[in-house]
This record gives structure tokens, sequence and C-alpha cells, in this order.
């Protein structure tokens, strides 16, 4: 079955139920409260306030499998070059699971092993030798799946060192970072998979010249005689990266150090846990009874079903309120693609915006449009069972707030006034984390990424290149002379600007 035909197939399940309500589906089939849930692991999703039925979404699990999600499945985890465009495998499952016994992914959770073994002793180093701070330098997928969990898993496990992060090229975001810090007890880590990003090429430079010694200078990269040309850095001081690994799939990889630096190497392992049990679950599980295969089918009928053009991401945890940053580059930088792996057109419509923020917070800023805009935004609502903190009255207000707004999207509430009435009917999925552990955060984030390699699958296209990103990095480059003023801009507006800039001088 073409990818054309999987969305009609979808489409005509779209419009078969019409304007269903969601209270209505519920009332025709009470079960589906209890029913459309799984739970793996630490992790429970319900997916029953959304606007299919049971007939509607076995039509998007029977398009999935017609689009070979199964052996798709199978595929990623034995090391089969999915990566087409860059004929690549896509291996981050090999960095945590030993679920394949093909000889490339065998090598693979090797060479991860060993790569882990020396960032134990990196972390021992760094964690006894009197160092305080730690910068990592990075951007993307060299900084957002790390700062994500570090910030994430504070309360996981006390370390005798301060992780910070510099990703942006801005020397604002450098002086900031730098301000307070002893230069002689802070070590700083350099990630880059290229070992050619300008961001942290320029940031890296500006921490080398300012620690004035590079003996507490580490880097992890695919690019290893780059780094070792460019900022002396001896071998011993390198972790690796691979071409197998994605750069926003890397976190689990030696890019984790600040995390390991962070909870200790124990707890490093225990995030790469539960992403395996997640790896277990998808690779193993039917998609009718699999948490990944509900995600992304929600997400497709969500796109291709009911038209909705964004999705927002809302943790209710103050601790995840960087997961919607780190989502927004798993999934819009794997699955914003027009084209087909063919190269032929897209069939229908492929990722949303993806935002968001954490509850309860964005109820005072953006849920306004939420509740009473025009365009219905279907979400991902996530909760945290059990807090780390002793505040029991913020939790059940926390969790009263999570579970109210989960209501009063669905259900909305009838008024004689149209200024107060809510319409209702605004899809969300529910997953509770029974706490907040290297464990359940390693699980969530390997969902996530299942969920996009099948939402890629259903659609036909790649996840795993970026080719979308290249022109503007090109384009800047040929804008810096103009800037230093030995060049002329090509682009008439952009003329203008330089022009406006230089009046001022
Ligand atoms: O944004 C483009 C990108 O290539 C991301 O995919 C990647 O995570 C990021 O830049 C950083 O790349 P590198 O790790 O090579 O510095």
């Amino acid at each position: 079955m073409e990818a054309a035909q999987r969305i009609e197939h979808v489409r005509a399940e779209a419009a078969r139920l019409g304007d269903s309500r969601i209270g209505s589906l519920l009332q025709a089939d009470p079960a589906r409260a209890s029913q459309f849930a799984l739970r793996v692991g630490p992790l429970y999703a319900n997916f029953s306030r959304q606007r299919f039925d049971r007939s509607a979404i076995e039509a998007v699990f029977a398009a999935l499998t017609a689009a070979g999600a199964e052996a798709a499945l199978s595929a990623l985890f034995d090391g089969v070059s999915v990566n087409v465009t860059e004929s690549r495998p896509a291996l981050h499952s090999a960095l945590r699971s030993d679920l394949s016994s093909s000889e490339i992914a065998r090598a693979a959770h090797a060479q991860a092993q060993d790569a882990r073994n020396s960032m134990r002793r990196i972390v021992e180093q760094l964690h006894a030798g009197g160092i305080s701070d730690v910068v990592s330098v990075g951007i993307g997928g060299s900084d957002l799946g790390p700062r994500l969990a570090v910030d994430a898993l504070a309360e996981a496990g006390a370390s005798p060192v301060r992780v910070h992060f510099l990703s942006n090229v801005d020397g604002h975001a450098a002086q900031r970072v730098l301000a307070g810090l002893d230069r002689s007890r802070t070590a700083v880590l350099l990630i880059s998979k290229s070992f050619s990003t300008q961001e942290t090429l320029l940031n890296g430079a500006i921490l080398r010249d300012w620690l004035g010694d590079d003996s507490r200078l580490y880097a992890i990269s695919a690019n290893v005689e780059r780094a070792a040309r460019e900022f002396s850095i001896p071998a011993d001081r390198i972790l690796p990266m691979w071409d197998w690994v994605g750069g926003r799939y890397s976190l689990w990889s030696a890019v984790g150090l600040p995390i390991a630096l962070a909870i200790g190497m124990d707890g490093f392992e225990q995030l790469l846990a539960g992403a395996a049990e997640m790896d277990a679950h998808v690779l193993r599980t039917p998609l009718s009874q699999n948490m990944a295969a509900w995600h992304a089918a929600t997400a497709i009928w969500n796109r291709n079903g009911l038209g909705f053009g964004a999705h927002a991401v809302l943790p209710y945890d103050e601790r995840l309120k960087l997961l919607p940053n780190y989502l927004q580059q798993l999934v819009m930088e794997s699955l914003g693609k027009s084209v087909q792996i063919d190269g032929r057109p897209v069939a229908g419509d492929t990722v949303p915006v993806w935002w968001g923020g954490a509850g309860t917070d964005t109820q005072h800023s953006f849920f306004q449009a939420l509740h009473q805009g025009t365009d219905v935004v279907p979400c991902d609502l996530i909760g945290v069972v059990g807090p780390a903190h002793l505040h029991a009255n913020n939790h059940r207000a926390l969790l009263s707030n999570l579970f109210a707004q989960a209501e009063a999207f669905a259900n909305g509430q009838a008024s004689d006034d149209p200024h107060r009435s809510y319409a209702g009917n605004r899809p969300s999925t529910m997953i509770l984390l029974d706490s907040l552990t290297p464990h359940s955060l390693g699980a969530l984030l390997a969902l996530y990424e299942h969920s996009v390699y099948l939402q890629a699958v259903f659609w036909g296209i790649n996840p795993f290149d970026q080719f979308g990103v290249e022109l503007g990095k090109q384009l800047a480059s040929t804008l810096l002379p103009v800037l230093e003023g030995r060049d002329e801009a090509n682009d008439a507006v952009t003329r203008e600007l330089i022009a406006q800039i230089r009046r001022q001088g």
C-alpha cells in the first residue's frame, strides 16, 4: 500500500466519525477509559480522550502494518541502513539494548560498552579531581538531551560538580555561563558529532582561551582527528561518537557525559536501562498493544485524519520544563520533511508544529488559546505521580490542575454567554510516570523516539537526515565577510539591512 492510500484510509475513517465528540465516544464505549491505555514499566499512557473509536485506531494500525512497520522496527534494531539518504544505520537502540543478533548491531553495542568504560573513567577523574564546575559546549543534539536530563534529574543523585550548558553563538550566552566560575576548578566538554559546527567551535575557542590551560578540556566527537588538531586534545580525553548515531538520538552515547557527571555513571546506566525497557516493549509487542504505535497512530490520526497543524507538550512537572525544547528537535528535525524516501512529494501533511511548556505556568499564558482559540491543538499531558519533595499540598494542587485541564479540553462547558462557553472536544493523551527517575525518563524519551520512527514509516519519509538546516548555515558563512566589510551581499534586502547597521556605526 502506497503512503497516499494509507493517508486516504485514515481520512476515510475520520470522515466516518465526522465531528463525534469525545464524550459521546466514551458514552458509547465506556470501557475505552481503561482499555485505550497501556503500561510499560514506570510509564502509563491513556489515549481514551482522543477522537477515534476502536475501528478507527485499528484502521491506523492496519495502515501502519501495510507500511511495513514491524519489519521497519526490526530493520532499525538490526542496523539496516534505514537512513537511506546518508546510507547509514540509525543504531541508537544499540547504545542501550542488546536486542538484535545482527553482526552490525552487536558490534555497535560492544563499541558503546567500551565508550561507557571510558566515560566511567572520566567521571571518576573529574569527580575526584577538585573540579567544581563543568561547562558542556554543544548545540542541537549535542546539547538538548543532556541539558534536559541534567535539569530533570537534579534531585536524582548528589554530584561534586555543577554542570552548565553553552550552546548559542550569541556571546551573551558565553558571558553569562562564565560569570562566577573559577577557571582553575572548571573543566570543559566540547561536544560535537561533526566537530565542524560554527557555534560549538566559536564557543569552544572562547572557553579554551578562558581556561588558559587545556589540561581540563575534553571532547566527544565522531571527528576525533579534528578535535585533536584544532584544540590539541589528547586521545585519552576524547570520547567517540559514530556515524550510526544521529545527533538528536545521541544522548545515550558519550554525548551523555554531562548527565553522568551530574547524576553519576550508575544513574546514567539506569537511564539507558529505562530506554532499553521501552526498546524491548516496542520491538516485541504487536502494534495494537504497543505504546509507541498508539502514540504514533494518534499523531497520524490528528494530522492526516483531523487536519490539526499543531501539537502541544505540557509536562506538569517543573523538572520536565525542557522536554518541549528537546522534543522540538527530536520530532521536527526528524519529521519536518516534504519528500518521501524515493524523492516524490509526500502524499499528505507530515509533522505539525510542536511546542509547549510546563504546567501550571502555561495555564496562565497560552491555555486561553488552547481552550477557546479557533485552532484545536491536541496535546500530550505529562504528569509524575510521586514527587521528590515534601510539599504534599502543592503536589495535590499540581495533579488536580493536570486532571482538570484534561477534562476541560475534552468536555468543555456550554453557556448562554458565548464569551463564557467552552467548545471542548479538544483531544489529549495523558502520560503518567510513577516517579521521575533516570529509568522512567529513559523510557519516556525512548517512547518518543520510537513514535517518531513509526510516524516516518507511515509517511514514507527519512527521519534521520536534516538537509533543511544546511542552506541557512551556508548563507551565514557567505555573510561573514559581508559583516567584516570585505564583500557585498547578493540579496537586495540583506544589502539594505547591512547598510542600516553600518549607518549606525
Ligand atoms: O541542527 C543541525 C545539526 O546538524 C543537528 O542535527 C545536530 O544535532 C546539531 O546540528 C549539532 O551538530 P554537531 O553535533 O555535529 O555539532
